[in-house]
């Protein structure tokens, strides 16, 4: 096992009816004055939004919100929030949303806690923040795992880059998690999100070395209830224990708990698909499963003992060799894939991108990650636009 650092500060409060807590538990970290950050509507139609308003006047918050982040959340959204939440005097960022909604919360965070500087250096690689005002959230969905995660992913829509930025100064001091409040969810959301929690533990499974028993029984644990579940939930999308489990997998796939001890993280398709995202706006769950076969095929022969057990212990496949095992497996997700409506292929993405925009994305994927990536294989642009291409 390698040495690793494990840093999870974030408080959870889980269950049926927890964000009627909310005003409470904001109190207790010591803030008067909230911005609440919200998406497209879904929670003013459920009524989530005035019930979280409602328990802020109860414990005697201030505060003032600001709607509108889509999916693939905009700068220039942050950069409004931003100057809301100044001249408000807020304290604390509540998002009441999904992990769109909690990244654009977090870059916010940045830029009112560093107000002299853009934004947008940060994301660029271009300058370190070294604050970030307080975020907290009352979660929507089950999927990017962001109420967890040391990183928010922002859409720069001049230039269409999407890019992902990582510092514990942004994880949430809080985390509200009701799974009933996702039984709102179109069906095509709910399947997104298993997939994305899917690959979080995915992304991290695939490394080199090293003994990391009880980490590897834990991701495959994770992974078998997800996909568990997300079966489930195809057919009962009410099915309240099912939305719990993958909720909660939702946080502990991206926590870093599902990889310590590991040789680092792969995270090639998650790169490959904020591509995807930053040029044609595709949902981040559908992209990654779009790309993942490709490029599960393209490095499997370099990381061939990962996937023969990721076959056997995830997917429960055997094949009559290692390589015919490790394949079997491959095959076996994409099936999973398409049982719950997921797309295999940039096609069934409804993506058919051209040479010129295949050669776009790898060049700024390699850029992004500074020439190169992976874990499973190192892989650098022209790796990249390869897997794109077998991707179609
Ligand atoms: O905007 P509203 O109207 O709320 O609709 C949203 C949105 O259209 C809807 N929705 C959310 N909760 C709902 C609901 N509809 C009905 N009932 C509910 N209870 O679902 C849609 C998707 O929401 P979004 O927040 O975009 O989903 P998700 O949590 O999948 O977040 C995706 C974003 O997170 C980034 C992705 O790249 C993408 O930009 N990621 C963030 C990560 C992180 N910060 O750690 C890691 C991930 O790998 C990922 O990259
Ligand atoms: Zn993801």
């Amino acid at each position: 096992m390698f040495n690793f650092e494990y840093y999870a500060p974030t408080r959870i409060v889980f269950g049926r009816k927890a964000e009627a807590r909310t005003g409470q538990l904001l109190k207790e970290l010591g803030v008067s004055r909230v911005l609440i950050h919200y998406g497209g509507g879904s929670a003013v139609r459920s009524g989530l939004l005035d019930r979280v308003a409602a328990s802020l006047d109860e414990a005697g918050l201030v505060h003032t919100a600001l709607g509108g982040v889509v999916p693939n959340p905009r700068l220039s959204k942050v950069r409004e929030g931003a100057k809301l939440a100044r001249e408000f005097g807020a304290e604390l960022i509540l998002a009441v949303g999904g992990g769109s909604v909690i990244d654009s919360a977090k870059a916010i965070g940045y830029a009112v806690a560093e107000p002299d500087h853009d934004v947008w250096e940060i994301y660029d690689r271009k300058r370190t923040p070294k604050a970030c005002l307080p975020v907290a959230c009352v979660l929507t969905i089950a999927a990017a795992g962001s109420e967890m995660s040391n990183s928010s992913v922002i859409t720069n829509e001049n230039t269409g880059e999407k890019r992902g930025y990582r510092n514990n100064l942004c994880r949430l001091k809080l985390a509200i998690m009701n799974p009933e409040l996702t039984t709102s969810l179109p069906s095509y959301q709910t399947a997104a999100g298993c997939t994305d929690i899917l690959m979080h533990t995915l992304e991290r499974y695939f490394t080199q070395g090293g003994n990391m028993e009880l980490t590897d029984q834990i991701a495959e644990g994770l992974m078998r209830t997800v996909i568990k579940n997300a079966l489930i939930l195809r057919d009962d999308p009410a099915n309240y224990d099912a939305r719990a489990e993958v909720m909660w997998a939702s946080s502990l796939s991206h926590n870093d708990l599902t990889g310590l001890g590991a040789d680092g993280m792969d995270f090639v398709s998650h790169g490959m698909e904020h591509e995807l995202g930053g040029m044609f706006d595709v949902t981040h769950g559908a992209g990654l499963s779009a790309v993942w076969p490709a490029w599960a095929r393209y490095v499997y022969q370099n990381c061939l003992p990962r996937f023969v057990k990721f076959a056997r212990n995830v997917m429960q496949v055997e094949g009559a060799s290692d390589e015919d095992t490790a394949l079997k497996g491959i095959a076996a997700l994409e099936d999973f894939f398409h049982s719950i409506h997921m797309p295999v292929t940039l096609k069934e993405l409804g993506v058919e991108p051209t040479e010129e925009q295949i050669l776009a994305m790898a060049a700024s994927c390699a850029r992004g990650a500074g020439g190169k990536k992976g874990t499973a294989k190192l892989l650098y642009e022209a790796d990249m636009a390869e897997i794109y291409r077998l991707a179609r």
